[in-house]
């Protein structure tokens, strides 16, 4: 059992310092918001995550994980190891903004006592770590990196299930105190040197964004040349090096991290004369993607959008969970508004401010009604529950794009026009 302490409580935070408590460890997690600290006291999570409230309310009433807002607080709890979990978003320029990363090694760094480890979990370009190792005047305190590759939505799981942990430091005697915080898990570790840890991050999401940028554009292809897209890929990932998993086609990829990591990737190489050529296509194979499902609505909708009705399920950026940061769905909303459609989204359990054009509607059923085209954007396996039946006795025209490809064959029938990504329309 080690003293822990977790700076940051988004996403990586708040499933860090569940995990660490549940491998047995004694963890506070500290945040500026007093709101959020109010509410995980009181073990109402703050994001929408399988399994979480359970496990929150079971270690606050075992006192394994506190939280607080009060740096003070940690620095009495004297940590032994303090996890950085802030966010890195993109800047303007594409690049990570280190800003609250920087200023929050250096407030913990006033408070650490001697022989404590500071792990780097937040997203960092290459370099990050030895620039924080530098930045504090104390040699009696160590820096160590140590990359997150949680999915939202399978979070708690996949902290306490990984597919590998990777730890770098500048000792290996760092490396393994950090390791011996995962003792439990019986998963491939491997440690690194400093570097290696922050390019593994960054290598792994640009690698699946590509992965997933190639099946669109295969999707599209498959759909040109009238070829079975889940033939294709079912065919090609049972080639044992491929693999079928993360091979799914969709309207494009999104989420809290692809986006800006493959573009701080980019922006990373640049400034060391690397180029990173397959990685920026995929960025754009992406934009395109959004694009041409944009196209796909507009075709249906008799071929302009002006003042039709887009029926819009899913406004999250992928099922189960409610996050919409540079969500697929609210990307192609974003371009069909601006031509002139009018919009009626509904989302299981994410939520949208309502705009001009825009409006969210309480059910499945009640976005569809008067809607001239059906799209959904998000897998949520609900919508394939829903009565087709239901869905267009309320519809103006009963025409609906599946750029999931979520729903069931029985489906078919109900529709005048039923098209699914990535294969010509009925
Ligand atoms: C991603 C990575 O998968 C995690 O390993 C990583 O730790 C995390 O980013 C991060 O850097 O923190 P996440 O953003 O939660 O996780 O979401 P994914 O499940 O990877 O999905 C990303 C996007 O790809 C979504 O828009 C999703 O709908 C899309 N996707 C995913 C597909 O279109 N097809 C697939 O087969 C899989």
């Amino acid at each position: 059992m080690k003293r822990i302490g977790v700076i940051g409580l988004g996403y990586v935070g708040l499933t860090t310092s569940v995990g660490l408590a549940q491998l047995g460890h004694k963890v506070i997690g500290y945040d500026l918001d007093a709101s959020k600290v109010e509410s995980l006291l009181a073990a109402k999570p703050t994001i929408h995550e399988e399994g979480l409230e359970n496990a929150l309310s079971k270690l606050l009433e075992s006192h394994d994980l506190r939280f607080t807002n009060h740096i003070e607080e940690l620095q009495s709890f004297e940590p032994e190891f303090v996890f950085i979990c802030v966010g890195t978003p993109q800047d303007a320029s594409g690049a990570a903004d280190l800003t609250i990363i920087n200023s929050a090694a250096q407030e913990v760094a006033l408070i650490l006592p001697a022989g404590a480890i500071m792990i780097v979990k937040s997203t960092v370009p290459v370099g990050t770590c030895q620039k924080i190792t530098k930045s504090f005047n104390r040699s009696d305190i160590f820096v160590a990196s140590n990359p997150e590759f949680l999915r939202e939505g399978t979070a708690i799981k996949d902290f306490m299930e990984p597919d590998r942990i990777v730890v770098g430091s500048n000792s290996s005697e760092v490396s393994k105190k950090v390791m011996s915080l995962y003792d439990s898990i019986d998963s491939p570790k491997l440690e690194t040197n400093l570097e290696s840890a922050e390019l593994i991050k960054y290598a792994a999401n640009a690698y699946l964004a590509m992965r997933l940028s190639f099946t669109n554009d295969i999707a599209n292809l498959a759909e040109a040349t009238k070829a079975n897209v889940d033939q294709v890929l079912l065919g090609m990932g049972l080639d044992k090096r491929i693999g079928n998993s993360f091979l799914k086609p969709g309207p494009g990829w999104g989420g809290s991290c692809f986006p800006k990591d493959t573009s701080a990737l980019v922006s990373m190489a640049k400034g060391y004369d690397s180029a990173l050529p397959l990685v920026e296509s995929a960025i754009s194979s992406n934009e395109a993607a959004f694009k041409r499902s944009v196209d796909v609505i507009e075709s249906l909708a008799e071929g302009q959008l002006m003042n039709k009705t887009i029926a819009i399920w899913g406004v999250a950026f992928k099922a189960n969970t409610d996050d919409t940061r540079d969500s697929p769905a609210l990307r192609i909303i974003d371009l069909l508004l601006k031509r002139g459609a009018k919009i009626r989204a509904f989302d299981p359990i994410a939520r949208v401010p309502e705009a001009a054009g825009l409006s969210m509607a309480s059910s499945a059923i009640e976005a569809t009604k008067g809607a001239d085209v059906l799209a959904i954007l998000t897998e949520w396996p609900e919508f394939s529950m829903v009565s087709p039946e239901q869905v267009v006795a309320g519809m103006k025209n009963s025409v609906v794009y599946d750029a999931r490809r979520i729903l069931p064959e029985s489906w078919r029938p109900h529709f005048s026009v039923f098209k699914a990504l990535g294969e010509a329309s009925k």
